[in-house]
């Protein structure tokens, strides 16, 4: 028997064909008529079952189904009598392949504790399933946005021996007779080591934050795309996101036009920020949150309020660059121009959103370099292999890591980064 995908239906219209797939959802219009709301993964489908025109044994088989009982179905795809570009499938017959009894999530309200115990189920959602087709989406046109620019997939590992983004946030694991290991919270590091092979490399996986912070974005488990070159300086670094970024919004228009609709998210809005990002150095935009009430003083780093404020009725995302040394990483390089400065930038989104990338160029002269290792307390033996890099053949160099789930909650508008994530990883919560 050939099955078709549900969002192959209109090449099949008036053609009797089978599909796969679970019931979403039915509803009784009469004794004789009944319409069920079937999904397959590729798209859903209204089925009509007609009593008149199925049997009475076949439709008694409808008035049996429950939501989310998967099935296998027969019937003829119709166009929609009103809506364009819709099909109905005509119902001829179907069979129950999973019986779904008392599916513990019903139409009415649940609390996302509740959601989140059961978030095994909760995936099937609309808004579940929209959210996890556009980070596909967001996926995929990162990586071909890279893939086409010359950048190499170089895979990082993730049980390390030191702190890339500083040590308090590190997961330990006990490493056989070597002491502890500890989860990667960034490939950047290694990425360093591989441009001076590969020129231009990128790797993309989960990274390990043991983060205290409990809010709408922030994950204990997240997924991040390190990118890194040779040869490209602070600025050069900056256009290659903002290149990339406007790529993966015009991706995300064009093939989920549908899943955005299903989140309501303002497709207008999204093409707005596909134009040239706003720049601020830190300093202005201190100035800029102080001249707005805001007490703030030029060493403190920025929360969820001061970044919303920046971007405020911008449409378009902000790079801050510039950064006092001590509120970032011991890595990125001294601007040339004012040595207390970092050559930093962070990018962060409109609509509240928030910093959905950190990126520098980095420290690439061995004593500077050395010098702020041992500012930090950092041993300098577990990063000797990272020294060496600008030991032998020394270039300048940048780059850049996005938080996938970050840059799916502004292209999805969803305001929780749980529900971006398949299975999210929180301070509070690992089941399920
Ligand atoms: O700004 P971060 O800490 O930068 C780095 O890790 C660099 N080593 C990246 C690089 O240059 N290759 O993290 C990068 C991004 C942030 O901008 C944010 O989008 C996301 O990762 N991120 C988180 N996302 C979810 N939950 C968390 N706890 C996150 N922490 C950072
Ligand atoms: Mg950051």
């Amino acid at each position: 028997m050939q099955f078709i995908n549900v969002k192959d239906v209109a090449a099949h219209c008036n053609k009797q064909i089978n599909l796969r797939g679970w019931v979403r959802n039915y509803r009784k219009a009469s004794s004789q008529l009944r319409f069920v709301i079937f999904r397959d993964g590729t798209g859903e489908i209204q089925m009509v079952a007609d009593k008149k025109r199925m049997g009475e044994d076949r439709f008694d088989k409808v008035k049996l189904l429950n939501i989310e009982a998967s099935l296998w179905v027969m019937g003829i795809p119709r166009a929609h009598q009103i809506r364009k570009n819709e099909y109905e499938l005509e119902l001829l017959d179907l069979q129950v392949i999973g019986e779904a009894v008392d599916y513990p999530i019903a139409k009415k309200e649940h609390g996302p504790d509740f959601l989140l115990s059961h978030r095994h189920l909760w995936l099937r959602s609309r808004r579940q399933y929209a959210a996890l087709k556009i980070r596909h989406t967001v996926y995929y046109a990162i990586c071909d946005y890279l893939n086409r620019n010359g950048f190499y997939r170089f895979d990082s590992p993730i049980l390390t021996p030191n702190a890339s983004e500083g040590t308090t946030t590190l997961f330990q694991v006990p490493y056989f007779d070597q002491g502890y290991a500890y989860l990667s919270q960034s490939g950047q590091l290694y990425l360093e080591a591989g441009i001076m092979s590969l020129g231009r490399v990128y790797d993309f996986g989960p990274v390990f934050r043991a983060e205290k912070s409990k809010t709408r974005k922030h994950l204990t488990e997240f997924w991040m795309m390190d990118a890194e070159a040779a040869f490209v300086e602070h600025d050069e670094n900056m256009q290659i996101q903002e290149e990339l970024i406007r790529y993966v919004i015009r991706t995300v228009i064009k093939n989920n036009g549908r899943e955005l609709e299903i989140l309501e998210r303002d497709i207008e809005t999204l093409q707005k920020s596909d134009a040239p990002f706003q720049r601020l150095t830190y300093h202005e935009a201190i100035n800029l949150l102080r001249a707005k009430g805001i007490a703030i003083s030029y060493t403190d780093d920025f929360g969820a309020n001061e970044e919303e404020i920046i971007t405020a009725g911008s449409a378009v995302p902000f790079f801050v660059e510039r950064w006092p040394k001590e509120i970032k990483s011991f890595y990125m390089k001294r601007d040339p121009l004012n040595p207390k400065l970092a050559l930093g930038a962070d990018l962060i989104a409109p609509e509240g959103f928030g910093e959905i990338i950190g990126g520098s160029q980095r420290e690439d002269d061995y004593d500077l370099l050395l010098e702020r290792i041992t500012s930090e307390g950092y041993s300098i033996e577990d990063y000797q292999w990272f020294l060496d890099l600008r030991k032998y053949g020394s270039v300048p160099h940048s780059g850049f890591g996005i938080g996938l789930e970050r840059l799916v909650q502004w292209m999805t508008g969803i305001r929780h980064i749980r529900e971006v994530i398949p299975f999210p990883r929180m301070i509070n919560r690992i089941y399920p």
